[in-house]
């Protein structure tokens, strides 16, 4: 069971997949909502084939509205659906296999999108790596000056 801090009571958390991460978004889904979290499914709702870029696209314009928010995104192995994420500027997804890199994204990167891979990831591990992400917080100081430069466009 999620053990929740005051801090992310108040944000939402936005989740997407494609048809590879359907079943894990659907188990994080009943996790997040069982521990009382705001939670929003943005698709897909059945296990025909989808592009992960569009689905990826919808949870970023999400958080494009709701800056304090969370998302997660889950597609087969986590890669294309991270990928596409971080394509739009504001949006720091980290693909993690464990909670240690779950809890890093955090501190160091504040990242603001969790990517999973349901092919490469088991059920328990991805729970974990949710409960760490959402209850870690970013560290500040230093990673200040370099969190705020992965948003600077490169062309
Ligand atoms: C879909 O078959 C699969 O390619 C996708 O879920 C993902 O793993 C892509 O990176």
């Amino acid at each position: 069971m999620l053990e929740i801090g005051n801090n992310i009571m108040s944000q939402k958390i936005f989740l997407a997949s494609d048809h590879g991460g359907l079943n894990l978004k659907a188990a994080i889904l009943s996790h997040l909502e069982q521990a009382g979290l705001l939670c929003e499914d943005l698709g897909p709702y059945t296990s025909e084939s989808v592009d992960y870029p569009d689905f990826a696209s919808k949870l970023a314009y999400a958080l494009h509205e709701d800056t304090n928010a969370r998302g997660i995104l889950i597609c087969g192995s986590g890669i294309g659906i991270s990928i596409a994420a971080n394509r739009h500027s504001w949006i720091r997804a980290a693909l993690v296999h464990d909670e240690t890199s779950a809890r890093l994204c955090r501190q160091h990167n504040d990242a603001n999108v969790l990517a999973l891979g349901e092919r490469l990831t088991g059920e328990l591990t991805a729970l974990k790596c949710v409960d760490v992400f959402l209850n870690t917080n970013f560290d500040g100081g230093r990673h200040e000056g370099r969190v705020a430069k992965l948003s600077n466009r490169v062309t």
